[in-house]
């Protein structure tokens, strides 16, 4: 038999963090399925990675249009594929910064359905095919899933509880060829994040990372990712908490200005 390509399924793809991952693990061999709900996104990184560089290598990409609060999506991303070796759930993301005196119900609805349902959805309807490829699941939490602060009501919650499913998960598998790894990232500056949470305000969204000499950037988290599924099958990469030297926690961050 011949080398069997790994195939990778990266939600939140379109942008950000998924983008990145998508990226590298497509240079590390894996064939990547890209899925979002923003399809011409997803499209232009299809062309993106299949395109050949100067020494004419190239990667292999395939894109699906996903909403993970979707049963119905899900499952056909699901059924869709013929195997799956690594699964990373990264969509999701923050919206609004109110205090819980002020919380908007919608917004901590959509973050619960995103970060936490979204990632069950995914794990639920491709656990057959990881089982079954020895796989790897990847789930892109974050520090608010371990730090409270001020504003942070809906997504600490929502990512505190993508946390404890990390973990149930692992127990679950143990007798199972499945890796569970949680990757928790500090302050990223990408693109849309901060422009998703301050609701298209751009003002708004540039402040968090002001005098911020070097936040984090997509490609630091993709960096963390494609180290821990590229670990022997035995080695278990528990969770990968990683923040810009300028940041100690949440509240807590070096500005220059
Ligand atoms: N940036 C940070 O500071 C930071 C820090 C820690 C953790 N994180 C986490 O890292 C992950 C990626 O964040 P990012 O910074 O890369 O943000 P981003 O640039 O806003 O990307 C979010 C991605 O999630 C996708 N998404 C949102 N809702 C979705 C849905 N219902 N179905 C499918 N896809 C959906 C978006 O694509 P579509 O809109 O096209 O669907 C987009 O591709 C998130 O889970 C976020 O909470 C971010």
């Amino acid at each position: 038999m011949g080398y069997m390509r790994k195939t990778a399924v990266i939600t939140g793809a379109s942008s950000g963090i998924g983008a990145a991952t998508a990226r590298r693990l497509a240079a590390e061999g894996f064939d990547v399925v890209v899925a979002a709900r923003r399809r011409d996104r997803l499209d232009d990184l299809v062309k993106e990675i299949e395109a050949a560089d100067p020494a004419g290598r190239r990667g292999f990409a395939r894109a699906v249009t996903l909403d993970v609060t979707s049963e119905e999506s899900v499952a056909a991303l699901a059924a869709g594929l013929r195997e799956c070796h690594v699964l990373v759930n990264n969509a999701g993301g923050a919206h609004g910064l109110e205090s819980v005196a002020e919380a908007v119900t919608e917004d901590w609805r959509v973050m619960y359905d995103t970060n936490v349902l979204g990632l069950m959805r995914m794990t639920r309807a491709l656990l057959p095919k990881l089982v079954a490829g020895a796989g790897h699941v990847v789930n892109v939490t974050s520090l608010a899933g371990h730090v409270p602060y001020v504003g942070g009501g809906g997504y600490n919650a929502a990512k505190h509880a993508a946390v404890a499913v990390n973990e149930v998960l692992r127990l679950e598998l143990v007798d199972r060829p499945v890796r569970i790894t949680e990757v928790a990232p500090g302050m990223v500056k990408t693109e849309e994040f901060s422009l998703v949470r301050f609701r298209g305000d751009a003002e708004a969204a540039e402040r968090p990372y002001e005098g911020v000499e070097a936040p984090l950037v997509a490609e630091d988290v993709a960096d963390c990712i494609a180290w821990a599924v590229t670990r022997p099958p035995h080695v278990n990469i528990d969770r990968i908490d990683v923040q810009p030297r300028a940041q100690a926690a949440p509240y807590r961050i070096h500005r220059t200005s």
